[in-house]
């Protein structure tokens, strides 16, 4: 991995399972302090797509390290958003798609994977700061921050979000995949805030990050 490349931006890690409201919370949370939102998920499901795109099968590991030397892969701004572009396409659309919620949690296993993903993120933390969420931002990719936070909820309510939002997730499924792999599962890393939020609004949850992040002594 890169944990001990030289970071010269600050990088709020947010890691949390799925459907735990993060990627609402980093969002909302980069739109007040200006910093640029990276939802490291979104390079996870960029990459599976494109693996389906191409009809390789996301357990062929051999062929998947195969494309992805050739696919080109690149991150560009959008409204204070790092946006991935894979072949030169933006995918956004199709991130979300049931082949691709199915898939995902398997092929973000590959150590090849996850270097690449770890090395994009390193990129941009080279020019910008950063609010990256994913599931082994504090633990793995950026350890030495110390701004890091495990967003959580209950398992009924996290199946409950999914639904309003029209999805067919399954999300018991990615989570035991997600905690169980060998490299860089799922972990709540040890110096992180873990703040639930199970019955919580967006705007509480943020009051409580942002009142930490001052404790913490980032002037914001
Ligand atoms: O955050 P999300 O549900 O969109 O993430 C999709 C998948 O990507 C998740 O099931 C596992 C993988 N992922 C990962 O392995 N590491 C990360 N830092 C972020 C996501």
């Amino acid at each position: 991995m890169h944990a001990s490349q030289p970071r010269c931006h600050r990088v709020i890690a947010i890691d949390g399972p799925a459907a735990s409201g993060k990627s609402s919370v980093a969002r909302e949370l980069s739109r007040r302090l200006g910093f640029v939102y990276v939802n490291s998920g979104a390079i996870y499901r960029a990459i599976t797509w494109h693996i389906l795109q191409k009809k390789i099968h996301p357990e062929e590991s051999d062929r998947i390290a195969g494309a992805l030397r050739v696919a080109g892969i690149t991150c560009r701004l959008q409204d204070n958003e790092s946006r991935i572009l894979i072949g030169g396409v933006d995918p956004g659309e199709h991130l979300r798609d049931d082949p691709v919620n199915k898939s995902v949690a398997g092929v973000s296993q590959f150590p090849v994977v996850r270097q690449l993903v770890a090395k994009k993120l390193h990129e941009d933390a080279q020019s910008h700061d950063l609010i990256v969420e994913g599931r082994d931002i504090g633990s793995v990719v950026f350890p030495d921050t110390p701004y890091k936070f495990y967003i959580d909820a209950s398992p009924e309510v996290r199946l409950q979000r999914r639904a309003a939002q029209g999805e067919r997730d399954e999300i018991a499924i990615r989570d035991r995949a997600d905690s169980l792999r060998p490299v860089s599962p799922l972990v709540i890393a040890k110096d992180a805030h873990v703040i639930d939020t199970s019955h919580l609004t967006i705007q509480q949850v943020i009051d409580q990050i942002i009142g930490l992040l001052k404790k913490m002594g980032l002037p914001i």
